[in-house]
């Protein structure tokens, strides 16, 4: 057990708080949802008081079961959580029923933050191929993302929802957007993790005021065969970070969520076997200015979720969704 009030907070751009690392909810397709759960429930009893969640990772009501019980038995108490959720892709035109179901399904009254999971309203099926695409695809459109958050704004209104966030944008993206939005985004989910750092989104969020949040912060050893390629790199087996876990006599898991927490983004890593020794990262000794710089040269370029499975027709490959020339590709109103 980790007592959660030695667990640092990072502060939200509202002045509001967040613990300064959540557990992920994803199963990736091979962790069942009572799994899951059940890391959940472990989860708050080791002192986890910040939860991932998505409607998309299909296990919300069995998390939900698992709050429910810690509040009824007293383990924690609703305000003690921040509990994130996310609208999947299909829902864009129907943000507050989404949360409502959210809401229901986690057991939890509000949420802490509702994110836009991915910027298009692309859809997927569950456990799907790579090569499937939905014919329905559209690229990117500023109106539509747009009245997407507005719905989440009136959800905040409504107090359903505390903070906002955005989640897969790319810098050029987030400059057709931040200026049209009533209520600035609290934070970004992002995919960071050693060998794919994303520098200058980074800077760009922290220069906005928009906290960082690294999603496969271990570089995800056990994601879904769709985003596994050939040439991907394992961070954790990177020799650099296996040196500095030597070192540290610790797993290499636990020096990039180190790295993570004192480069200023806020990880989720997802565990059913580790999550303790996780969270315990935060609040044991932190790594050398020279073993940060030492982590800071491995950036590789290594996108694991490419996104291929959210193409649009006529749309060249993966890197169409990343706007890697710095300009939004394909853009309907741009
Ligand atoms: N916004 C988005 O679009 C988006 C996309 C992807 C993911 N996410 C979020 O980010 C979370 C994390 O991503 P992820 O689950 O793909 O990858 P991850 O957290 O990088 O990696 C999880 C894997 O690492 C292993 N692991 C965890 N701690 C370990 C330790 N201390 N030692 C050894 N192995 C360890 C886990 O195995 P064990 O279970 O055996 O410990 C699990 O297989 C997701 O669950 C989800 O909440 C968001």
């Amino acid at each position: 057990m980790i007592d959660p009030k030695t667990v640092p907070s990072f502060k939200l751009n509202d002045g509001g708080t967040i613990p300064c690392i959540g557990m992920g909810t994803f199963g990736s397709d091979r962790v069942t949802p009572d799994e899951v759960a059940a890391a959940v429930a472990g989860g708050i009893r080791v002192g986890y008081r910040l939860f991932d969640c998505a409607a998309c990772y299909g296990n919300e009501d069995k998390i939900g079961v698992e709050f429910k019980r810690a509040f009824d038995e007293g383990v924690v108490k609703r305000e003690e959580l921040f509990i994130m959720s996310k609208v999947w892709n299909d829902m864009h035109r129907h943000v507050a029923e989404s949360c409502k179901k959210t809401i229901a399904d986690l057991q939890c009254d509000y949420l802490d933050m509702l994110f836009i999971h991915w910027p298009f309203p692309n859809y997927h099926a569950p456990f799907c191929d790579v090569d499937s695409r939905n014919p329905d695809s559209k690229p990117f459109s500023v109106a539509e993302f747009v009245d997407t958050y507005r719905q989440i704004e009136a959800l905040v209104d409504q107090g359903l929802v505390r903070h906002i966030g955005i989640s897969n944008l790319t810098i050029p993206k987030l400059n057709a957007v931040l200026d049209k939005l009533r209520i600035k985004p609290a934070a970004c989910e992002s995919e960071l993790h050693p060998c794919f750092q994303q520098q200058d989104l980074f800077d760009y969020l922290v220069e906005k005021d928009i906290l960082p949040i690294g999603y496969m912060p271990l570089g995800s050893p056990r994601r879904p065969e769709r985003d596994i390629l050939p040439e991907d790199i394992a961070d954790m087996q990177m020799p650099e970070l296996v040196a500095i876990a030597k070192a540290h006599n610790c797993h290499p898991a636990i020096i990039c969520l180190k790295w993570a927490l004192q480069r200023g983004q806020l990880p989720i890593p997802f565990s059913v076997h580790n999550y303790e020794a996780n969270l315990r990262a935060a609040v044991t000794e932190k790594l050398t200015d020279e073993e940060m710089a030492t982590i800071a040269t491995l950036e590789r370029g290594n996108r694991l979720v490419k996104g291929q499975v959210f193409l649009w027709p006529g749309a060249k490959d993966w890197h169409d969704l990343w706007d890697e020339d710095g300009v939004i590709v394909s853009c309907t109103d741009c």
